[in-house]
């Protein structure tokens, strides 16, 4: 189907192709059989980087999606009658169907965020009804990061959100679908920010970094990784030709990949976030500390300015829209996207904007 839209997209790190890199591991893979369900070589050379990178305690799974990764991630942690901490605005709260509610049969208890983050304040509220036979019982904590507006935690707003959490005896799980992002940003090491901090799980991201697609659940602990296995089973998420997967893995991996890409697209969402920050009628909103640019925009330039570079309207009340960079973001895309800008405030003040 023809449009005359552009296929240089802003719309998400979904939208980008697949890392040259990470796709001739998947054409190197391409020979010969293997055997299946993780038992094959590079599912096992897979899990003994995971340990290098994540530290001695993890355990990594092979799972399809990211709604999948963090259903299943969820669903070790706590029991139907529990429910799970997280902002209004978490992925799991607004873009998973409701899936945690349908196959763990939990609640998700939602504490509202300041820039994507939840505080401890709000927390605290929510441990009243602790021992209440009318109540869901609070089970586990779920952190993004980055969060959904592209923030990161600092390591000691993290350690002091996970003591807390500890205190109260809840689970800790992280979506981290562009984890790597955290750890760029911040300047640390995967493990710094997951086994050091005393997580129990991380969903960790691949599709949206340069994979065609995977993602990994990383446990740590091992009673949980045991039951993991059959969780994921019986949560259709295990995956046959885990070869596929695993040499894809390996490669994001291998020579730190994954701090290039989330490098790249970081720098990338620094020029958009710089670039429109002085133009007339753009408004910044959040701080840029990922791959997501957020900003406030006229209404009549949403149109055009989709077309050059397609993006999504977060708040259709508000025209706050979100502009994602990934691995493959050229500086062209931004030049290009930020010359429409221009063009659109010249022709507002020529009077002649739609
Ligand atoms: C923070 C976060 N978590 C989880 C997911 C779920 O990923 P998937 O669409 O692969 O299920 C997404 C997808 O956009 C996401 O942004």
């Amino acid at each position: 189907m023809k449009t005359n839209q552009s296929s240089r997209s802003f719309g998400s790190d979904n939208h980008a192709s697949i890392h040259p890199q990470i796709l001739q591991a998947i054409v190197d893979a391409n020979h010969d059989h293997a055997p299946s369900y993780g038992t094959d070589p590079l599912s096992q050379d897979l899990q003994t980087e995971i340990v290098k990178i994540f530290g001695p305690r993890a355990e990594g799974f092979l799972v399809f999606n990211g709604t999948g990764a963090n259903v299943t991630a969820l669903k070790c942690l706590v029991k139907s009658y529990h429910s799970v901490i997280a902002t209004e605005i978490s992925h799991l709260q607004m873009d998973e169907c409701g899936a945690p509610e349908a196959i763990i049969g939990c609640k998700i208890l939602t504490v509202p965020h300041v820039n994507g983050k939840l505080n401890i304040s709000d927390l605290e509220r929510l441990v009243v009804r602790r021992g209440d036979q009318h109540s869901s019982q609070i089970g586990a904590l779920s952190l993004t990061q980055p969060t959904e507006l592209g923030t990161c935690y600092e390591i000691s707003e993290l350690k002091n959100i996970i003591a807390w959490a500890r205190a109260q005896g809840l689970k800790i799980h992280i979506d981290g679908a562009r984890f790597t992002g955290a750890a760029h940003f911040l300047k640390t090491s995967l493990a710094d920010l997951s086994d050091d901090l005393g997580i129990d799980i991380l969903s960790f991201g691949g599709t949206k970094n340069g994979l065609l697609f995977g993602e990994l659940v990383i446990i740590f602990n091992e009673q949980l990784a045991r039951d993991f296995r059959y969780i994921r089973k019986q949560c259709l998420q295990l995956p046959s030709k885990t070869r596929f997967m695993a040499a894809q893995f390996l490669t994001y991996f291998k020579n730190d990949l994954w701090r290039e890409i989330a490098a790249h697209s970081h720098e990338m969402a620094q020029l958009l976030a710089q670039e429109l920050k002085s133009q007339a009628g753009v408004e910044a909103d959040f701080p840029v500390q990922s791959n997501a640019v957020f900003v406030t925009l006229p209404r009549t330039w949403i149109k055009t300015l989709k077309t050059q570079n397609f993006f999504y309207v977060w708040d259709e009340h508000t025209f706050q829209c979100r502009l994602m960079t990934s691995w493959d973001t050229r500086t062209d895309d931004v030049h290009g996207f930020v010359a429409k800008v221009v063009e659109l405030q010249q022709q507002n003040t020529n009077g002649d904007g739609q």
